[in-house]
C-alpha cells in the first residue's frame, strides 16, 4: 500500500528469522509478500525506541491471553505502552489492534499520561482486526469493514490516510494486487466510531460468530434426534439473507486462539458492568458439550476403546492453518488416548506443533499421510476440515483400514457416498448410516 513499516518484537529469534527471509507462521500469501517487501518498506527490529521515534502511527498487536477469571490479561499491552511512552518525540497515534475489553484505549491514555507524555503528543485509536488465520492477508486487503474508534478528527484522519488505498480503491488497480471481494468500484468501507463502540464491535462480532456455530450445533443435536439432516437445515436457514450462510457449519465446535478467549472475555466485561449476558456462557457450554457428544459417537460406534487403533485426520483447530491452540482435534485425541486407544494422527501442516503438545509415544504415532494413518485402523476419525480430507480416495482408504468405519466431526462427506464406498459413516447432526451387515440405523432399530 506504499507505507513504510517497522515490525518490532522482543523475541530476538523471531526477528532474526524474519530478517533472514523466514516466515514463522503458516499463512497464505505471506511468504511472497514478505519476499517482495522485506528490506524495501518492511523491516524487522527488536529496537522499540527507534521504531517509535521514526513512526507517525504505532500499532499495538501483542497477545491478550485469557487470565484465570476469563478476563483478558492486558499486561503485554501495558508493558508495550510503557515502552512506547519513553520514545514519543512528537505527535503520534497509538493504534490498539489487539482484542481488548472496552475502556482499554482509555487505560492506554492514562498509562501514557502517567509516564509524563503530554496529551498534545498522542491520541489513542481502536482499530480491531477481523482476520481469520489462514486467510488473514485476503481478509486484510478485502475487508468487510475497517473499524476506527477515534476520539477526535485528527487521529481518525491519520487512520483514513493509512487505509486510503483500500477505501478509495487505488490498491485494487495496482499491478500484483491480490484479488478478492473488494475492487476499485467496490472498495473497502471504513466506519468511524467512539473507542468504546469499536472495542465492543470486535468482541460482539466474535461472540456472535461463536453464537452462530453453537446454535447450529445445538440444532444439529436436535436434527439427529429426529432423523433430520443438519446440512439441509443449515442450507435452508442460510438462504434467508437476514441469517446468511456463513458460520453455520455444524461439527466439533469452535476452537483457536480467538473465539474461546473472546467469548469468555466479553462475558467478563458484562459481569464487571453488572450486565446479565448469560447467553455467552451458554455459547461456551454448547461448544464444550459438542466434544463430549463426538467422543460418545466414537464410543457407540466402537463399543470399547481400550486397544482400538484409530486414525485421527486433523490436529489443527481448522483447515489451512498449523495452529493447534484450543483445537477440538487435540482435545479429542487426548481423551481417546486416556481411554486406552492407540492413535495414528495426520495433519497436512500441524504435526510439528502437535508433537510439542502431545509427543509421539507407544500409543500415538504421527503418520506420513491419510492412508498411512488409516493402515489397519478400527475406525477413521475426521477432526479438522482440511480440503485434503474432503477429497480422500475412498477405495484406497477402504483397502487400508481394518474396519470400514468413518466418524466425521466436520461433515465433509455425504452419507450415501460413504455407504457406496462400503463405509459405515457417523457424522454430526445427521442420522448415522450403517452398512447392512453391521445393523440398521439407530432410528430404524427403535
Ligand atoms: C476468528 C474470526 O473469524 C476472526 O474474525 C477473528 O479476527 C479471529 O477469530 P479464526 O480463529 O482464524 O478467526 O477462525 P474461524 O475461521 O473464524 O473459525 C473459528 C473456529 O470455528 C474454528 O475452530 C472452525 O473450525 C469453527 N467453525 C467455523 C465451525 O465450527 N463452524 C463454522 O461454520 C465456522
Amino acid at each position: 500500500m506504499g507505507h513504510r513499516v517497522l515490525c518490532v518484537d522482543n523475541d530476538e529469534a523471531r526477528v532474526k528469522t524474519l530478517r533472514d527471509g523466514g516466515v514463522p507462521i503458516f499463512e497464505d500469501h505471506l511468504p511472497e509478500l514478505l519476499a517482495k517487501h522485506r528490506g524495501k518498506g518492511v523491516d524487522f527490529t527488536t529496537d522499540l525506541g527507534s521504531a517509535v521515534e521514526a513512526s507517525e502511527a504505532v500499532f499495538i498487536a501483542v497477545g491478550t491471553p485469557q487470565g484465570d477469571t476469563g478476563a483478558a490479561d492486558l499486561s503485554y499491552v501495558e508493558a508495550v505502552v510503557s515502552g512506547i511512552a519513553r520514545h514519543i518525540n512528537g505527535y503520534k497515534v497509538i493504534v490498539e489492534k489487539s482484542t481488548v475489553p472496552v475502556y482499554t484505549n482509555e487505560w492506554i491514555s492514562r498509562v501514557l499520561h502517567r509516564h509524563g507524555v503530554d496529551a498534545q503528543h498522542f491520541d489513542v485509536v481502536s482499530n480491531p482486526e477481523f482476520l481469520r488465520e489462514g486467510t488473514a492477508i485476503i481478509d486484510f486487503l478485502h475487508p468487510d469493514r475497517i473499524v476506527v474508534g477515534a476520539g477526535n478528527e485528527r487521529s481518525a484522519d491519520l487512520l483514513r490516510r493509512i487505509y486510503q488505498p483500500l477505501v478509495e480503491g487505488s490498491y485494487y488497480n495496482q499491478p500484483g494486487a491480490l484479488p478478492g471481494a473488494c475492487s476499485a468500484s467496490r472498495p473497502a468501507k471504513l466506519l468511524v466510531t467512539s473507542a468504546q463502540s469499536s472495542e465492543i464491535i470486535k468482541h460482539a462480532s466474535n461472540a456472535f460468530l461463536a453464537l452462530k456455530i453453537s446454535f447450529i450445533n445445538a440444532v444439529g443435536n436436535l436434527a439427529e434426534a429426529v432423523d433430520a439432516d443438519i446440512e439441509d437445515i443449515a442450507a435452508g436457514m442460510g438462504l434467508d439473507r437476514r441469517i446468511g450462510p456463513g458460520f453455520l457449519r455444524a461439527g466439533l465446535g469452535y476452537g483457536g486462539s480467538c473465539f474461546p478467549k473472546d467469548v469468555a472475555a466479553f462475558h467478563w466485561v458484562a459481569q464487571q458492568r453488572g450486565v446479565n449476558f448469560e447467553l455467552l456462557q451458554e455459547i461456551r457450554k454448547i461448544n464444550e458439550t459438542q466434544k463430549d457428544i463426538f467422543f460418545n459417537k466414537v464410543l457407540s460406534a466402537l463399543w470399547t476403546l481400550r486397544g482400538k487403533r484409530l486414525a485421527a485426520l486433523g490436529l489443527a483447530f481448522k483447515g489451512d492453518t498449523d495452529d493447534i491452540r484450543d483445537s477440538p482435534a487435540i482435545d479429542i485425541i487426548k481423551r481417546l488416548l486416556e481411554a486406552g486407544a492407540t492413535i495414528a494422527a495426520y495433519d497436512p501442516a500441524a504435526i510439528e506443533r502437535a508433537k510439542a503438545t502431545i509427543p509421539p509415544s507407544a500409543k500415538l504415532r504421527y503418520a506420513e499421510d491419510i492412508y498411512d494413518a488409516a493402515k489397519d485402523a478400527d475406525a477413521v476419525l475426521i477432526l479438522t476440515d482440511w480440503k485434503e480430507f474432503a477429497e480422500i480416495d475412498l477405495a484406497r482408504l477402504n483397502a487400508a483400514v481394518r474396519f470400514p468405519i468413518v466418524i466425521d466431526g466436520r461433515n465433509l462427506y455425504k452419507p450415501q457416498q460413504m455407504l457406496d464406498h462400503g463405509f459405515t459413516y457417523v457424522s454430526v447432526g445427521r442420522p448415522a448410516s450403517y452398512l447392512a451387515q453391521q445393523g440398521k440405523p439407530r432410528s430404524l432399530a427403535l
